[in-house]
């Protein structure tokens, strides 16, 4: 009996049966009543699609990134900071992917053109990426139109790998859409990384590695999106400093996950 139902299951896998029921998730989640909404005024001026009563506005979106922003408004988004798969096929202990698309380039491009269309124009997009793979990372941002205008480095004050050297560091960009008027007083561009404990998801941040981020590139009520989310630091640290957010997952459970931190957290 349990050998029978150990084949039906392989059978329901083969099927992506696993994926309809995902997708049934996914409409009750989107359409389920708004419990995250903050009363913070939404500084997205001349717009009238996204304000304080928007779908998209303070809410983890279960789904992929390319089909939701397609549905969002052009120009409706005031700072994109993200942390995209770094295309290095990460295993979790037992052997499997920890999440998709680690082990393929098809989404750059389009994922990139979407933020790229749902950004205001003269508008920052910090996105972290894996230096290995650093090639496919610039050639998409440049093919939709991003412009490299800085390299950011967290210097962590323990050792996460040992290959070659022992890895210290993480590393991200800061691109333009178009020309934002450089800050009075502009960040430096190294920081530091402090150990976070135990983490509920594989590439989970500290939220410090976070926030000085949202504080230079954005002000308080602007919309933040982080189309790849995971655990949803991102979405913490926009909440801590005041912003929205706007938050996109493929992974039913890592969406959960950033839903019950996010309903945890209290803006400073
Ligand atoms: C590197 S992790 C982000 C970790 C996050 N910074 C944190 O602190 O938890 C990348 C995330 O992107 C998600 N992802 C991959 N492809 C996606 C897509 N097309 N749409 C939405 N999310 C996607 C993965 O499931 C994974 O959770």
């Amino acid at each position: 009996m349990l050998a029978a139902r150990g084949k039906d299951n392989r059978l329901w896998q083969r099927l992506h049966l696993p994926y309809a029921w995902e997708e049934l998730k996914q409409f009750f989640h989107n359409h389920k009543g708004d419990t995250m909404n903050s009363s913070l005024p939404c500084t997205s001026k001349g717009n009238p699609t996204v304000n304080s009563q928007s779908p998209f506005l303070n809410r983890v979106l279960f789904g992929d990134c390319i089909s939701i922003l397609r549905s969002m408004p052009a120009a409706s988004v005031d700072f994109i900071l993200t942390d995209p798969p770094y295309l290095v096929n990460f295993k979790t202990r037992d052997g499997r992917a920890a999440y998709p698309n680690d082990d393929n380039t098809h989404w750059l491009k389009p994922a990139f053109a979407e933020m790229f269309r749902v950004l205001k124009p003269d508008s920052y997009c910090v996105c972290f990426y894996g230096w290995m793979k650093a090639e496919f990372f610039l050639q998409a941002w440049k093919q939709v139109g991003f412009y490299p205008v800085s390299h950011l480095v967290w210097i962590k004050n323990y050792c996460s790998r040992r290959e070659h050297t022992q890895w210290y560091h993480d590393t991200a960009y800061l691109l333009t859409k178009g020309n934002p008027p450089k800050p009075k007083q502009p960040t430096p561009d190294v920081f530091d990384w402090h150990y976070g404990g135990s983490r509920s998801h594989p590439a989970q941040r500290p939220v410090h590695t976070i926030t000085p981020l949202i504080a230079a590139f954005s002000k308080p009520g602007d919309v933040v999106l982080d189309p790849f989310a995971g655990s949803g630091t991102t979405g913490l640290a926009a909440k801590e400093m005041r912003r929205n957010y706007i938050l996109i997952e493929k992974v039913w459970r890592y969406s959960k996950l950033a839903r019950d931190r996010l309903f945890q957290a209290s803006p400073k």
